[in-house]
């Protein structure tokens, strides 16, 4: 048996999960060289918990507090607390609906990663493909990128293209954009996970060709 220590995720979500089921079943198979260690949600009844269960993954709601767009201070420390007691490597947010605040970055130290449905820096915030869509822009997409204090504005780590056509609707271009997310997020979550990304500045350089 090796005993080489896997790298290890925590992933934070607040909805149906599938980000999550994309990058738990790639680390499963083996593509992405690295174990689920907690899932932490801000919802109790979140699919991303039941499905975290499905797969006999540690999966636990801590209750947000009082605020409803970010966690309050006591609440953070406890989402720091597990996921240092978890022994996180690297912190997933996969459609985790709140901010977290400067301290609860220099509190957690290890890096953080989101993807955002968009080609960012276009259409930050919330409804990024209805934006697109609303802006009339032909080309949109997803982009996974490293979290730093503001809102979807870290060094990005990889982008993927997603055609507007002209018969699109809100929810068929967020599907679309989903499918794409469900190949970058594993992609870049393995690409971390092997050493191969470098940051200088706000450039992500990869070893090999970036996703
Ligand atoms: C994704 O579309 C992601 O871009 C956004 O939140 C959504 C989460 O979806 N940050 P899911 O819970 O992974 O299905």
């Amino acid at each position: 048996m090796s005993s080489e220590r896997q790298f290890r995720l925590g992933v934070l979500g607040s909805g149906k999960g599938s980000n999550f089921v994309a990058i738990a079943d790639a680390c499963a198979s083996g593509a992405v060289p690295a174990e689920v260690a907690l899932v932490l949600s801000d919802v109790p009844d979140a699919g991303i918990l039941t499905q975290a269960r499905a797969r006999n993954l540690p999966a636990q709601f801590i209750p947000p507090g009082q605020f409803r767009t970010k966690l309050d201070d006591e609440t953070e420390r406890l989402y720091v607390r597990a996921l240092q007691e978890a022994r996180v490597d690297l912190l997933v947010l996969a459609g985790f609906m709140r901010v977290l605040k400067g301290e609860f970055l220099r509190a957690f130290e290890g890096p953080i990663v989101n993807i955002h449905p968009s080609l960012l820096p276009s259409f930050p915030g919330l409804e990024a493909w209805k934006q697109a869509l609303d802006h009339g822009v032909k080309v949109t997409g997803c982009t996974v990128h490293f979290v730093d204090a503001g809102v979807d504005s870290g060094p990005i780590i990889g982008q993927r293209p997603v055609p507007i056509l002209d018969d699109d609707t809100p929810a068929t271009l967020h599907e679309r954009i989903q499918r794409a997310e469900h190949e970058l997020y594993p992609a870049c979550v393995a690409a971390i996970a092997r050493g191969e990304i470098t940051v200088q500045g706000r450039r992500v350089l990869w070893r090999k060709p970036s996703a």
